[in-house]
């Protein structure tokens, strides 16, 4: 399982992870992306932030080959993924977590993070003890012959995370995974999405409204206002930019992490 040989983007000598350039989607009359450009550099976490409606599930969607685009290019490790279907792009090595998350009731956990795994094998018994090895090392092993169904959100999260690592990833792409957790449960999440990235060496993009978070865990923080990219950079310095404060952050976000601002 996993890859072999050397990824085109190492033969070609290139970093970039993801390279997005000029993503517009519309939606019916509605500009969902409005000329999105960025780049993620091979291991770097990002985050990605703005107001709801702002365009970051849709930009998710255009980059994992959900959405047909209507103009713009991506680049994944050195390919064009602009035209590939969804499948297409999963097997080159790049995953995702939804939103809201269906959790396939029939299934148990490790069935579930088979599923991924079969992204990579068709041998069920490598899928089974791939998928066991996920659960170990995301401390899941307990919760192995649960139906996903019966469990609390916070332990669903972990799982789609465990299900997405399945397909052994070199890009993650993370849609608010601790959306309806408590500080506990954000705790959790957020140290297994620090292991992911700095232990098993994903290259991880991820929406986010708990700022605790997205604040804390980012090397660079992008946002999104009305489909547009309204600022880039570093997280204190994106919290401390006007437009940002005026869009999504709010000033009250300001005087609370005056210290961490300054
Ligand atoms: N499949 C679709 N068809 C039509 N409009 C859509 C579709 N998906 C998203 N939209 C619209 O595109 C805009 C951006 O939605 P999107 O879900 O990307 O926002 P978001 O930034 O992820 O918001 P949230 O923080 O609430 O999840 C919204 O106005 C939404 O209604
Ligand atoms: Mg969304």
């Amino acid at each position: 399982m996993g890859y072999s040989g050397k990824d085109k983007a190492e033969e070609k000598g290139l970093m970039a992870m993801l390279e997005v350039h000029n993503v517009t989607k519309d939606f019916d009359g509605l500009r969902a992306n409005d000329d999105i450009s960025f780049t993620l550099e091979k291991d770097e976490l990002v985050g990605l932030i703005g107001p709801n409606g702002a365009g970051k599930t849709t930009l998710f969607n255009c980059i994992s080959g959900l959405h047909p685009l209507t103009s713009g290019r991506i680049i994944f490790a050195g390919e064009e993924i602009t035209h590939l279907k969804a499948y297409e792009v999963a097997r080159l090595g790049l995953a995702r977590t939804f939103q809201v998350y269906v959790a396939s009731g029939d299934l148990t956990v490790k069935e579930n993070v088979m599923v991924g795994c079969f992204m990579r094998t068709r041998s069920r018994a490598l899928a089974k003890e791939r998928a066991g090895e996920i659960l170990t090392d995301l401390k899941l092993t307990d919760l192995s012959n649960y139906l996903v169904s019966e469990l609390p959100v916070s332990a669903q999260k972990r799982v789609t995370m465990a299900t997405a690592l399945g397909s052994d990833p070199k890009l993650l792409l993370l849609d608010e995974v601790a959306a309806g957790l408590n500080p506990s449960e954000i705790d959790e999440i957020m140290a297994i999405i620090k292991h992911v990235h700095d232990d098993l060496g994903v290259t991880v993009m991820l929406i986010e409204h708990v700022m605790e978070l997205v604040m804390k865990v980012s090397d660079r923080v992008i946002v999104l206002d009305y489909g547009q990219k309204i600022a880039e950079g570093e997280p204190t310095t994106v919290a401390r930019d006007p437009l940002v404060i005026k869009a999504y952050l709010g000033e009250r976000y300001v005087t609370e992490h005056a210290e961490e601002l300054e």
